[in-house]
């Protein structure tokens, strides 16, 4: 039986859908409302809260493998309570920047997640992705209300990811042999920038988009109004601020491990579109 969590959300939505398509698994998908959830058929919707980890000792039973995502709750206690459950195998999703932008508080937090698994007894498995091709999303209301990107650093390249590939790697390694005791950093095929992100959210929308590049200080203006100053700081760095060869290389993990060329961001926007209308 695999859990995996983050079931409704961008990576493992995906996830469960190819994990039913391959057949051959018991999976259970965690939320925290399976009320709200519609999981392909056959998959089980369960309740549980990642920053309450005794309200998963009940949907752990009988689990061998957890896919977790790394800094939504509880982790050391979710790790504990997972390898209590007795199961065998954890994938954790954590991110590139543990390795490119190691000074980050984010960073570093990662990194202690990643070390309480390796630590804990259970085989693991390490998934460190780049940014995701899903965090473009953040531009749909002006998309939709104004045919408009606002953004900074807009031809600054960075391969970002199709949240698909990253639930693609964590298949196999929860599926198949091999991926025990593994890191893997994950990117998309190619580098792309802003512009090219807006240009190919428009061919899928098949109308016109603007882009107004705006700076870094009036980016942070509007992202400090939900996000914590350092926070907003450290967006910017990634997007953009203070990119390093680390963060901008391509890697072909996605493709030696699934066997299947990682997905590029103009599939993601096509298959999105609908979220900008
Ligand atoms: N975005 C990036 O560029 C990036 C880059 C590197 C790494 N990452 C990592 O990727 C992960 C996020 O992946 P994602 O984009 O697939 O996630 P997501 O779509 O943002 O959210 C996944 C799901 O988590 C569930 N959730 C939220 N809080 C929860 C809680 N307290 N207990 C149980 N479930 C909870 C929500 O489902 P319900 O509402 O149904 O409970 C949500 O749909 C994080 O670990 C992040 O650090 C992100």
């Amino acid at each position: 039986m695999i859990l995996v969590t983050g079931a409704t959300g961008n990576i493992g939505s995906a996830l469960v859908g190819q994990l039913h398509d391959r057949g051959g698994v018991r999976v259970r998908g965690l939320t925290r409302d399976p009320g709200r959830a519609s999981f392909p058929e056959g998959i089980a919707a369960v309740e549980g809260d990642l920053t309450r980890a005794d309200s998963l000792k009940a949907v752990l039973e009988g689990v061998s493998s957890l896919f977790l995502l790394s800094g939504m709750g509880a982790d050391a206690e979710v790790l504990a309570v997972a390898r209590q459950a007795g199961v065998e195998h954890v994938v954790l999703v954590s991110s590139i920047t543990v390795q490119t932008h190691p000074h980050l508080p984010a960073a570093g937090e990662n990194l202690a997640v990643e070390r309480l698994l390796v630590d804990s007894g259970m085989a693991w498995t390490i998934l460190r992705p780049t940014q995701f091709a899903s965090n473009t999303l953040w531009w749909a209301q002006s998309i939709r209300e104004e045919g408009l990107v606002r953004a900074p650093y807009a031809d600054t390249g960075l391969p970002s990811i199709h949240p698909a590939d990253i639930a693609a790697v964590a298949r196999v390694a929860l599926t198949e042999p091999g991926h025990s005791g593994r890191t893997y950093a994950l990117t998309g095929p190619e580098r792309v920038t802003v512009r090219q992100q807006v240009a190919a959210i428009a061919a899928a929308l098949g109308r016109e988009l603007s882009l107004a590049e705006i700076s870094r200080a009036e980016a942070h203006r509007q992202l400090a109004s939900f996000l914590r100053d350092e926070t907003a700081d450290a967006v910017l760095d990634l997007v953009g601020g203070d990119v390093n060869d680390e963060l901008s290389q391509v890697r072909p993990t996605v493709a030696q491990i699934t066997g299947t060329p990682a997905r590029s961001f103009r599939q993601w926007a096509a298959e999105n579109a609908d979220a900008f209308r």
